[in-house]
């Protein structure tokens, strides 16, 4: 039986990167790829094909998928936090209504197919809105359903896209002659800040982790747009291309909801300076906060409780702080920056 094709959107993004290697290392699947920018050569020689193209455009994820049978479909595309409320309608448009587009081509595809396409769809830490620091400190690690009421476009389109996914999974097309045709399989992820030793963010608001270390290794100074205590749950990058794949791979009979929250180490950016300045000394770290993009991290909860993520599909990441910087985070950028 020839490999499962996989389409990956946002391929040449932090996250996709990080798992087109994966991928590729794994050998598993057959992938086909879509960003607005071409793929670098190292990347194109993981793919089946490599498109550069926009999401927005239907007639392309239509000769897409009239190309290759997608069984998989990761839809890493997206505009982030603090790029969002510079053009919150850009933001809609990207976040939303590209993801009904891939939506839309998977489902089809899931019917062509007769069996459900696997939809990965990256959430994140900012579909909750926490209304106060001292509301923050006192929900602590919170579950899913708790505090869903994002103050960005980004968290309101990511929270928006997981109803969505879950609407196509379970009730599209209830009424019409469709309603037991295959539908697809939505599975979503809500992210912490990811922070990647191969690339720094752009246009997030939990940028601030890794733009330090990043900077520090490149001997930059770096002036942090939010304040030493600000605190959120942070991943390692290979942790996130785990739980991706992971999450993929699930068997679906043990899977009692559709978007699980998984977490890494929770820090607050004082703690991430301090843990910078150990390995790079001489940093020039310090704290200059933006009010608008503080009181947005101040929103964000102080962590996330994975426990269902980790009893449905026995998820556990393999870096907690002190390893994620001792093991991966320092010595991969070292080596990058030399
Ligand atoms: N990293 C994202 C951002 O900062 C949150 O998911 O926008």
């Amino acid at each position: 039986m020839s490999k499962p094709v996989v389409l990956v959107t946002g391929a040449n993004g932090e996250i996709g990167r990080s798992l087109l290697q994966r991928l590729h290392t794994d050998g598993r699947y057959r992938v086909v790829t879509v960003d607005l920018t071409p793929l670098p050569e190292k990347y194109r020689g993981f793919c089946l094909e490599t498109y550069a193209g926009n999401i927005m455009d239907r007639y392309l994820l239509d000769q897409i998928a009239a190309h290759h049978e997608i069984e998989v479909v990761f839809h890493l595309a997206a505009l982030l936090s603090t790029r969002g409320e510079r053009d919150p309608e850009l933001a809609h448009q990207v976040n939303v209504e590209g993801t009904l587009h891939l939506l839309r081509m998977a489902q089809n595809q899931s019917g062509r197919l007769g069996r459900a396409v696997r939809f990965i769809f990256p959430s994140s830490i900012a579909v909750y809105g926490l209304p106060s620091l001292e509301e923050k400190t006192k929900a602590g690690r919170v579950n899913e359903e708790d505090w869903n009421v994002p103050i960005t476009m980004y968290g309101c389109n990511k929270l928006y896209c997981e109803h969505l996914g879950r609407y196509f999974t379970s009730y599209f097309r209830q009424l019409g002659a469709l309603a037991n045709a295959a539908r697809l399989d939505f599975r979503s992820l809500r992210f912490p800040g990811l922070i990647s030793a191969e690339t720094a963010p752009t246009g997030g608001t939990s940028d601030f982790g890794p733009e330090m270390l990043h900077a520090a290794a490149q001997k930059q100074p770096y002036r942090s747009f939010v304040g030493p205590n600000a605190k959120i749950p942070f991943m390692a990058m290979p942790d996130a291309v785990t739980s991706l794949v992971g999450l993929l791979e699930a068997d679906k009979s043990r899977l009692t909801q559709t978007v699980y929250n998984i977490s890494g180490f929770s820090v607050s950016a004082q703690e991430i300076a301090e843990r910078v300045k150990k390995s790079f000394p001489g940093a020039d770290i310090s704290f200059e906060p933006d009010a608008v993009r503080s009181k947005i991290v101040d929103s964000w909860p102080e962590d996330i409780e994975d426990a269902r993520a980790r009893a449905d599909w026995d998820w556990k990441p393999a870096y907690d702080f002190a390893r994620a910087f001792d093991e991966y985070l320092v010595p991969t950028i070292r080596k990058r920056y030399g």
